[in-house]
């Protein structure tokens, strides 16, 4: 492949896991190409106005961050770039956004589409990387770009954790020291699942739920499921690739992870 541009997605506040994200845009770039990173807090995938202005805003650091993982170029556009106070068209998925994330935060993924649509058609990227900490996420993205006809290559890539397990995300910032270390039970939830071997997700979902209730007085389940990774739907018996999903709210702050569970 000659010259490609690869593009990186994020919303900023930029941690470990986009940097594993960066790193490999730069592995993957060769001598030839062009690694962007956009960085754009997009505000109509926000369903909850507080949780976008709590959101953190790092825009000095994240671009040294981009400079030290050897992005080429940042894209960092004002909301009035972005959206025409005239625009009236969104991008929808209708299949994989009715679950999991989607059902409880209404006309959030209708808003990462849109950006994430309007992204590749400025940047025409050849590949574009996201993560698996955000698998609802990725699989509505590579859903879109088959619908859509886009060439874009699809990376993805594993979720980076914390020592403790906790998955990195921009809004771990908003935690207290005591609720970020117990929000290490969210991770050994999931493990534990992922390990049992028990194929009833009820009996799974039983397990997981009894593990993060060691922490009921701080964390409280938003859903926890296990779903088929093809399509998102609610699995009953785990006879096929599957995902345990997680949404929980500590406090204010909604976190969610995810681990994949393979069907031998
Ligand atoms: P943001 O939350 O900033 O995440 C940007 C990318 O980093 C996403 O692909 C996400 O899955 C990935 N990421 C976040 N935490 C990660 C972790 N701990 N390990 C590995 N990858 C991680 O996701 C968005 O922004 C937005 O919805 C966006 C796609 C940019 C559209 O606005």
């Amino acid at each position: 492949m000659s010259q490609p541009v690869i593009l990186v997605p994020t919303m900023g506040a930029l941690h470990d896991g986009h940097r594993k994200l960066i790193r490999e845009g730069n592995a993957i770039k060769g001598n030839k190409g062009t690694l962007i990173v956009s960085i754009y807090l997009n505000p109509i995938q926000f369903n909850d106005p507080k949780d976008l202005d709590k959101y953190p805003r790092t825009f000095d650091t994240d671009y040294k961050v981009c400079e030290e993982e050897g992005a080429d170029l940042i894209f960092a556009p004002s909301d009035a770039e972005m959206y025409l106070n005239s625009s009236s068209v969104k991008v929808s998925e209708n299949k994989l956004a009715r679950e999991l994330c989607g059902s409880k935060r209404p006309g959030h993924f209708d808003g990462v589409c849109t950006v994430v649509t309007k992204l590749f058609n400025l940047i025409k990227p050849k590949i574009a990387i996201f993560g698996k900490k955000d698998y609802q996420q990725l699989s509505i993205i590579r859903q879109l770009v088959t619908d859509l006809n886009y060439s874009i290559e699809i990376i993805a890539i594993e979720t980076q954790r914390e020592q403790s397990g906790l998955a990195m995300s921009s809004r771990n910032e908003q935690l207290n020291e005591i609720e970020k270390e117990k929000s290490s039970v969210i991770y050994e939830a999931l493990e534990a699942m992922a390990k049992s071997g028990e194929s009833k997700s009820k009996n799974l979902i039983r397990l997981g739920k009894s593990i993060i209730d060691k922490e009921s007085q701080i964390i409280e389940i938003d859903y926890l499921e296990v779903v088929d990774r093809s399509n998102m739907a609610k699995l009953e018996i785990i006879d096929r690739p599957a995902l345990v999903a997680i949404a929980v709210f500590i406090g204010k702050t909604r976190l969610i992870d995810n681990i994949e569970i393979n069907f031998e």
